[in-house]
Order: structure tokens, then sequence, then C-alpha cells
């Protein structure tokens, strides 16, 4: 039913246009440079500067320490890899919340200086008038419903979102709600499958999920799960498509082995 299409630049239109002919839009995280080349040049529609960041490359336990000045740090160092994928990138729990101009001041200075295509940010309601404030300068904005990992210490858990009727209800009108502020797409974080399909169903805009089924419009993946860096999380929705971790341990050892008996360096791995 879908015809992929050739497109030499993703851009917040050509997702609309996936959307509108049923193309399924495909989404990874990414945080330096020689990652994001490669998986720009596999052929990603778009790149997420994720705040899980915070947990996979800085080894933090929740997405919460990671700072504005650091999520622009992997951002220049994304964009700088990318030639095709749209980049967004996530704004770091207490940059927005507190008032639309906060927020604003923000987004720019991601905008400024990674020279992004777009910013993330959890909520619905309670941050609409942000969001507005964000987009009325020109910033397209994706936002995040569903497990919303920069309130985990208001949940106590990383569990299922939105299985009883009042949060769904809360989900799909916030949803709603960031479709009229204009967010250009939204991302489902683990909720029913049911759930995700009527939302994308309700929405013009793109509907990504992560754990939210098949019938949202896309699907992201943190690239260190997908990849198998990541060992101990082994939520129901990830398909691990590599083991690099026990790749990457089995060579090291094998360098540490091949140093210790004196294999390495040989006779052509020197200079004369
Ligand atoms: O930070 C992140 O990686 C995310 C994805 C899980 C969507 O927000």
């Amino acid at each position: 039913m879908s015809v992929q299409k050739e497109v030499k630049r993703v851009t917040t239109h050509v997702l609309a246009e996936m959307k509108l002919r049923g193309e399924k839009i495909s989404m990874l995280t990414s945080y330096d440079y020689s990652m994001a080349k490669l998986v720009d040049q596999a052929g990603i529609d778009v790149i997420l500067v994720g705040d899980s960041a915070s947990n996979v490359m800085a080894g933090n336990e929740t997405t919460l320490p990671i700072t504005l000045d650091q999520m622009i740090y992997h951002g220049k160092s994304v964009v700088k890899g990318v030639s095709r994928a749209l980049v967004v990138v996530d704004m770091p729990f207490g940059t927005y919340q507190g008032n639309p101009l906060e927020a604003l001041s923000s987004a720019i200075r991601i905008m400024k200086i990674t020279h992004a295509d777009a910013v993330k940010l959890e909520g619905g309601k309670e941050v609409i008038d942000s969001v507005e404030r964000i987009v009325m300068a020109g910033i397209p904005v994706m936002g995040h419903l569903g497990l919303m990992p920069q309130s985990i210490h208001k949940y106590g858990t990383y569990t299922v979102r939105a299985k009883e009727e009042l949060e769904a209800k809360k989900l799909l009108e916030d949803a709603i709600l960031l479709e009229q502020a204009g967010c250009f797409a939204i991302v489902l974080e683990k909720i029913p499958a049911k759930l995700g399909t009527q939302v994308a169903q309700k929405l013009k805009i793109p509907v990504i999920g992560i754990g939210a089924g098949g019938g949202v419009d896309g699907q992201v993946l943190v690239i260190h799960d997908m990849l198998g860096l990541t060992q101990e999380f082994s939520p129901r929705f990830l398909r691990r498509y590599l083991n690099l971790a026990s790749e990457i341990k089995g060579a090291v050892e094998h360098y540490v082995a091949d140093v210790k008996s004196r294999d390495f360096p040989n006779e052509k791995e020197q200079y004369d």
C-alpha cells in the first residue's frame, strides 16, 4: 500500500506526505557524529538526539540530569554527520516547563547552536503555551505523550501508560491539543496498541511510536537498545538487530590477548 519515495532531504513536509500516502516513518536516536553518519547513510528518515543520552551516554539512571549544554553538544555532533535525515533535539528536563519564554529561549539556543531541524518536548495541556510560543518563532516542535521519562518521579515506574480509560482519554485530548498548537509530529511511548492506532487515525500529523503498536505512522527505538549495546533493558517492544555488546567485548578480549602475547603489532603493522 505504501510507496517509498526517493527523498534528498527529509523535512517536516516530507513526513506529512509520508503519512498521507501511508509510508511508515523510520526514526532512531543518535548522540554522536560517527553513529549519526552511519544511521543517516542507512536511510533513516528521522534522527532523534534523545535525552536518553543521559542514560546511554552519561550512565545516569534517569533522563533528568542531562543539561541543555550537554544536549546541544550531542545535537551539534549529530548534525555534522547527517545529510538526509531530519534531526530533532530533545529539550531536557527543566528547560521548558517553567514558562513559554524560558521554553522559547531554550529552543532558540538549541536551533542556533546545533543547526538541528526541530525540537521535541514531553507533555500535553501543561506545556501547550510553550509549544505555541516555540512554533510561533518558526521552530518545528515534536510532541511526546504516553510514558514520559522526564516525569518518572511522578509515575514511580516505567510500566505501560494509559491503560485506564481516564488516562487514555486525557492522552487523546492532549494529542489533539498538540496538533492544534502546531506540532508537526508526536511520539507515543509505551501505551496500548489500540490507543496508538486511535490517536494516529484521529490526527493529521504523523504519530511515531515506541511501544505503541503497529497502527501508528512510524517507529522509533533507542539505537543502543536495537544494536544490543545495552543488555539489561528488555521491554516487550524492543527488537534487537545485533548483539553488539558481545561483539565488542569479543573484539576487545582478542586485542588484549594479542597485545599480551606480542602478536600485535606484527612486522607489517610497524614502520621501518
Ligand atoms: O530520549 C529518547 O530517546 C526518546 C525516545 C525514547 C523517543 O525520547
